[in-house]
């Protein structure tokens, strides 16, 4: 019996996780400075020893494996090869290379982001990406990585999420380092465009090696964030203003950026940075794609952004919007590359709403495809429950629930994982999977 909604050959097929997330017990980052703050993570959470996924990565990469998974998408911490300026830890490096090489023994291709949202102390306290230097030295780590890594990676993500990071670090002054200035959150979104630039390039310099076999040495992108904005009152020219402003500097300005070469940035109370930069331009193998919700835009509202009425939420009270993945790739279309969803889940402890939202959301992944856009692999956050930056352990996007409170660190199957299974194992959405997820 043919699939209902079959999935294009050598789809990439797997979970998304960051290395401050999961590992666990490192000090040598700027998170964990914050962290020890009183009052900045949701109920005093620090991340400890996270999933201790630092040891215990092949038992995860082995859930990953009998669960049908073909890929596997993991941040390389900046902070442990390079603890202390020009101070490279050799130990780290063979860490990292034991778990590309475990990925590649159970068949998971690596897909490896080399900076999500993470800095080493030393960099933070050198003025993190309000400071010029940092590209330069984020360039250098790069091709460490590149060169001692090449062999076995060929998909790169450069930088998670740009806006994100800059958003939330230096305007809403909610992460590391906690400042409010509109100003400098366009300059750090500047900066780490063009250290995606530099990267992009050491990339395809040092790393030769096809690693899968597929004739390309490097398949380099970076992640997006892409959040689907509506004005909540259709009728209302402010509200109307406001979602047409954010969307094209939230999501289309970031990812115009690496395709000409230009960064052109523009929110009220901050100073415009309109600049070219060298090396930007065409520096996409693909466009990586994460997204999560919907909001609508409200203006007037100290938060403009609130959940569609009546629609169901998860844990972090998000929109669970499915239909919204297939806008969003389909509004990539406007990038002409292929397009892979390096995240897409739903925060929710108990598996109530996410094995529905899953099979949705690939149901309409699956349109996108069929309407053409390349689209390569799906994603999805995450393998594990793990520390959901200043949310603490309120954020449960697990496949696999942590007990956080057992010194054993327990992972407990859900039933989304189960489905995903199925769905990954056979390149494809069967009635049993829609009947059963109640899609
Ligand atoms: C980030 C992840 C985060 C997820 C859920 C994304 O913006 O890349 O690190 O856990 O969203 O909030």
């Amino acid at each position: 019996m043919p699939l209902v909604h079959p999935f294009p050959d050598r789809f990439l097929w797997g979970a998304a996780t960051s290395a401050h997330q999961v590992e666990g017990g490192n000090r040598a980052n700027d998170w964990w400075r914050f962290e020890q703050r009183p009052g900045v993570i949701a109920d005093g959470a620090r991340s400890g020893d996270a999933c201790a996924h630092w040891t215990r990565y092949d038992d995860d990469y082995a859930l990953a494996q009998a669960d049908g998974h073909n890929a596997f998408r993991l941040s390389i911490e900046w902070s442990r090869i390079e603890p202390e300026r020009d101070h490279i830890d050799e130990a780290a490096l063979a860490h990292y290379e034991a778990m590309l090489l475990a990925l590649r023994a159970r068949k998971l291709e690596p897909v490896v982001t080399l900076h999500h949202f993470t800095n080493p102390w030393w960099i933070a306290e050198a003025g993190g990406w309000e400071n010029h230097d940092t590209i330069a030295r984020f360039e250098k780590f790069v091709r460490l990585c590149a060169r001692r890594f090449g062999g076995l990676v060929d998909w790169w993500c450069t930088v998670n999420e740009p806006e994100v990071l800059a958003f939330r670090a230096y305007s809403q002054g909610i992460w590391p380092p906690g400042r409010q200035d509109r100003s400098a959150a366009l300059v750090v979104i500047a900066h780490l465009l063009e250290g995606h630039a530099r990267a992009y390039r050491a990339l395809h310099e040092e790393d030769r090696a096809d690693a899968d076999g597929d004739g390309r040495a490097v398949m380099a992108g970076m992640a997006k964030h892409h959040v689907i904005l509506e004005p909540m009152r259709g009728w209302s020219p402010l509200d109307r203003a406001l979602q047409h402003f954010e969307d094209a500097v939230f999501n289309r300005a970031v990812l115009r950026a690496p395709v000409t070469g230009h960064v052109a940035l523009s929110i009220p109370g901050a100073r415009t940075v309109d600049r070219r930069v060298m090396g930007l331009r065409d520096s996409l193998d693909y466009v990586g794609l994460n997204y999560y919700t919907r909001w609508k835009v409200a203006a007037g509202r100290s938060d403009p952004h609130v959940a569609a009425a009546g629609a169901p939420v998860n844990d972090l009270g998000w929109e669970v919007y499915p239909a919204g993945l297939e806008q969003a790739v389909l509004a990539m279309r406007e990038f002409a590359k292929p397009v892979v969803v390096l995240e897409n889940g739903v925060a929710d402890k108990n598996d109530r709403l996410r094995p529905r939202a899953l099979v949705q959301s690939l149901v309409h992944l699956k349109k996108a495809i069929d309407a053409g856009v390349p689209v390569r692999g799906y994603l999805h956050w995450s393998l594990l429950d793990n520390f959901e930056w200043s949310d603490g352990w309120r954020g449960r996007f697990g496949l696999y629930s942590v007990d956080f409170g057992d010194p054993k660190l327990p992972r407990t199957r859900t039933k989304s994982a189960d489905l995903f299974a199925r769905i990954a194992r056979q390149n494809g959405i069967d009635r049993k999977e829609l009947t059963d997820a109640g899609a």
